[in-house]
């Protein structure tokens, strides 16, 4: 009879075992005595260099790192939150692989993509830091029409091209395609606002290319045309693959340099925004645990 008792204790407890196994990482058992934050999907902080996510890296506990293909993940723990930080590597095709395979791979809560940018604000100074409300892809556009010996004017490109026209048959241009911040990222963001000494925090639109630009008239056109408040290479790809897997997306970008303004280039924007990014990522954190 005591066999019978403890062979069916350990049935039990196997069987404890094997439920919550199929309830898989996004559930937490409701019978547990032990106080301990609920299991949520981890959530990605994405940072372009090492400089822009290494800090993060570090700061995690309880790491694995892995390697896919050419791009690295730390993932861990970071206050008890799980969290993956994703070195995506620069621009727009690098940004985009790494998010597909970070949503494959971890199927996290939300996505972040922070780092450093250029501004094209001339009231944004080195060390602010842009909330994407919006974030755009500003190297796709349809040019106009000029035959040889026409030269080549991009102030004249007026019509973007969709990347994600509604009819795959006949792609219209449109005037912009924005992608939205989603708004609890963004809510968590401004909470993270109070921590942040070292410049001002201001919502925004991102403006995302494989460029680099220089010129203040281009600049300018971006910024008057279509609202940018800085440039980066990564955001707006972030924001493009996010959408199509119905992941909530945010871009958090400082201000590292801004030629409208003299602002000069400044290697120690990339940790301050880390810090940022993880303040961030903590707030948002917190409601969903809370939520469960
Ligand atoms: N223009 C374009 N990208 C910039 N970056 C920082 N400043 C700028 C800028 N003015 C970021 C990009 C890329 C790397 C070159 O730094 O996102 O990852």
């Amino acid at each position: 009879m005591m066999q019978f008792k403890s062979l069916m204790g350990i049935v039990s407890v196997c069987a404890a075992l094997v439920l919550s196994g199929c309830n898989g990482d996004n559930s937490s058992n409701s019978n547990n005595q032990v106080q301990e934050k609920p299991k949520l999907q981890p959530i990605v902080i994405q940072g372009a260099l090492p400089v822009e996510s290494e800090r993060m890296a570090s700061k995690l506990e309880n790491v694995s790192v892995e390697t896919i293909g050419g791009w690295k993940f730390w993932k861990g723990t970071y206050k008890g939150y799980p969290m993956v930080i994703s070195k995506t590597r620069m621009g727009m095709s690098n940004s985009a692989a790494a998010t597909a395979i970070a949503i494959q791979h971890y199927q996290p809560i939300a996505i972040i993509n922070q780092g450093t940018s250029g501004g094209h604000d001339p009231d944004l100074k080195v060390f602010d830091i842009v909330l994407g409300k919006y974030t755009t892809n500003i190297g796709a556009f349809k040019t106009p029409n000029k035959p040889i010996g026409g030269g080549s004017n991009s102030l004249e490109w007026n019509e973007a091209f969709d990347v994600l026209p509604e009819d795959e048959s006949d792609p219209e241009p449109i005037a912009i395609r924005k992608f939205e911040g989603d708004k609890e990222l963004l809510v968590a963001a401004y909470k993270a606002k109070v921590h942040y000494s070292k410049g001002q925090v201001v919502e925004g639109t991102i403006g995302s290319a494989d460029t680099w630009n220089n010129e203040l008239d281009r600049i300018n056109f971006f910024h008057t045309k279509y609202g940018t408040s800085v440039e980066e290479m990564e955001a707006a790809s972030v924001a493009q693959i996010a959408q199509q897997f119905k992941v909530p997306f945010l871009g958090v970008r400082i201000l590292s340099n801004n030629i409208t303004n003299n602002g000069a280039y400044d290697p120690a924007t990339g940790e301050a925004c880390q810090d940022y990014a993880l303040e961030v990522a903590e707030q948002y954190m917190k409601v969903k645990a809370e939520a469960k």
